[in-house]
């Protein structure tokens, strides 16, 4: 699996985890039922989309700032910019499960199914935009160079 389709997967799994986050307010009235569900759901936010959102900002999208056209550029920087309101949304949902371990409530189970729909609801059409207008651009245009630098990339940024 190249990057590309590494992120790819990525943005399949939103899905997958959005049906999680659906099921969440059926489980509004059982505390230990809810959080095995609400834990699944923010080790995927922490550590999948986490991760996706830094190795596109560090390792994708300066390459792609060197290569892509100008008109693809201009949806580039758009795409990028939604990704700081959704690291807020992510921030947010980090304190309502540290409120949990100190006062579990039904209260911070409603604050929790809130935020974690408002984050789904961002994340599936960011990961449409990119799927639909980033990664087609660059399976155009991308050379043999340009995936292998691409690699290497990803490769220093996995060791550093
Ligand atoms: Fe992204
Ligand atoms: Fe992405």
């Amino acid at each position: 699996m190249d990057v590309i389709e590494k992120l790819i997967a990525g943005h399949r799994e939103v899905k997958e985890y959005s049906d999680i986050s659906d099921k969440l307010a059926e489980l509004i009235n059982n505390d230990a039922f809810f959080w095995d569900n609400a834990v699944r759901v923010t080790k995927f936010f922490k550590k999948e989309v986490r991760e996706h959102f830094a190795i596109e900002e560090s390792v994708l999208f300066p390459l792609l700032e060197k290569i892509l056209p100008p008109d693809v550029l201009d949806n580039l920087s758009e795409i990028e910019n939604e990704h700081g309101p959704i690291i807020k949304k992510l921030d947010e949902l980090d304190r309502i499960s540290l409120q949990h371990l100190k006062y579990p409530s039904k209260t911070t189970r409603e604050l929790f199914v809130k935020v974690c729909g408002e984050i789904i609801e961002l994340l599936l059409p960011h990961a449409r935009r990119e799927d639909g207008d980033i990664f087609p651009a660059v399976r155009k245009i991308f050379s043999d160079a340009n995936y292998r630098e691409l690699e290497n990339l990803y490769f220093k940024y996995m060791e550093s």
